[in-house]
């Protein structure tokens, strides 16, 4: 009787088998047209991206939120949260997470999920772990001053977001599917929003190649996921200044490179050289290019100098998007938000470490800081460079400028203001 039952279930497992070949065999006819029709865009995709003029809308093959499905965590699986004065920059992570996978032989993009909070199983011989075949994002969502939660510019993100993919040959995606999908994700998790006007809810969207195969090629199965966690603030009060290694010797990015994507690979060969940076009784590295030594970027935030012209005028300057900075969304923030001001001349030009030290000799430099998701702006009060120490006087105003910059934007992202750079996620 026993064996009986066991022949027949694995007759029927055959068959199933057999019929889900079937099923497989239908959708990668479908996937062939889908992914000819991919082909016959791709020139016009690398026009948009050579343009820096992705327009996430265009994307045919996507998912979308209609079909997301939720499956709530139990009980028992609900995390503590943690106490929001000891919140440590990606230590903690929400109870649940958002994945979509991409496959091409079964026509791309699948259904999106949010699921409890889990580890991801891969094979191998992941593109990902080979070739860091991987790109990611970082925004944020605040609870305002009203209760309600509001994300950041999240167009932005995904608009970054879609360029790394293309660099990458990883899939594209219409934007707007992933922040419905994403504001579903915060709305499950909402009471890990910090009720607090000094932390908030870092979001990041990863996407990553999974292809089992070794093999310096385009991956034809990705996974996009989305994780959260709750955050604390960057900075104590005003006295959160910075001090910098600037060594010519390293560089961050270089042209015709990818420093201007969102990529992992663009990260971890910094490690090292921050770590230098430490020994050194230095806080941040100052990235410099070129035989001009260049300012470019600071750690994983975009530059800005205050200074005052030959003329008297007061300006302020940031390097511009030549291929070697990451085009922040705070950096994008911060040139609107002074050009509608008018008070100060904003310009995008090349800054050489000699500029620096001219205005600084001359009395003429007034601010330097950082800028960035993760901490807004981070006001810098010295660099060494080739042996010397320049005092940069950043925090020594009255009225500094980097001060006027994060209040502004605080009072966007916690709702004081009303603003559409901060959308409520219902
Ligand atoms: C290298 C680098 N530069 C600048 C930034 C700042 O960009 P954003 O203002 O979009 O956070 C980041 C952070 O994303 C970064 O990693």
């Amino acid at each position: 009787m026993f064996g009986s039952t066991k022949q027949c279930s694995c007759k029927m497992l055959i068959q199933i088998q057999h019929k889900l070949k079937q099923l497989i065999a239908k959708q990668t006819t479908r996937a062939c047209s889908l992914k000819f029709k991919h082909d016959l865009s791709d020139s016009l995709e690398e026009r948009k991206y050579e343009n820096e003029q992705y327009d996430e809308t265009d994307s045919e093959i996507t998912f979308r939120f209609k079909d997301l499905t939720t499956k709530l965590c139990e009980p028992e699986q609900l995390r503590t949260k943690p106490d929001v004065t000891d919140l440590k920059f990606g230590h903690y992570f929400t109870d649940h997470m958002l994945k979509i996978f991409y496959h091409s032989k079964l026509g791309g993009w699948q259904r999106p999920v949010i699921i409890p909070f889990e580890n991801i199983s891969l094979h191998p011989a992941a593109k990902v772990l080979h070739y860091a075949v991987e790109l990611f994002e970082g925004l944020k969502a605040y609870r305002g001053v009203d209760d309600k939660i509001r994300v950041f510019r999240p167009d932005l993100n995904m608009g970054r977001m879609n360029k790394s993919a293309l660099s990458s040959g990883l899939p594209t995606f219409d934007g707007h599917e992933l922040i419905k999908c994403i504001n579903r994700l915060v709305e499950v998790d909402q009471e890990w929003v910090p009720h607090s006007e000094s932390s908030s809810l870092y979001i990041r969207p990863t996407l990553i190649g999974i292809d089992g195969t070794l093999g310096v090629q385009q991956s034809e199965s990705a996974l996009l996921y989305v994780i959260i966690c709750p955050v604390g603030s960057y900075f104590n009060g005003n006295d959160d200044s910075v001090s910098l290694l600037a060594d010519p010797a390293y560089t961050r990015a270089w042209p015709g490179g990818c420093g201007d994507k969102k990529l992992g690979s663009n990260y971890g060969p910094t490690i090292r050289v921050h770590n230098r940076a430490i020994q050194k009784g230095r806080q941040q590295v100052l990235w410099l290019y070129g035989p001009n030594h260049e300012i470019t970027e600071m750690g994983t935030m975009n530059m800005f100098v205050a200074y005052r012209n030959e003329f008297g005028e007061k300006v302020l300057a940031t390097p511009p998007l030549s291929g070697l900075i990451l085009p922040g969304i705070t950096r994008q923030s911060i040139l609107q938000l002074c050009e509608q001001w008018k008070d100060v001349r904003v310009e995008q030009r090349t800054i050489t470490m000699d500029d620096v030290i001219k205005w600084q000799k001359a009395g003429r430099l007034l601010e330097m800081f950082g800028s960035g998701t993760a901490c807004i702006v981070t006001p810098i009060n010295s660099i060494e460079y080739l042996g010397e120490i320049i005092n940069i006087p950043t925090i020594e105003h009255k009225e500094p400028l980097y001060l006027k910059v994060r209040e502004s934007l605080h009072a966007i992202q916690y709702g004081h203001i009303k603003h559409p750079w901060a959308q409520t996620i219902d």
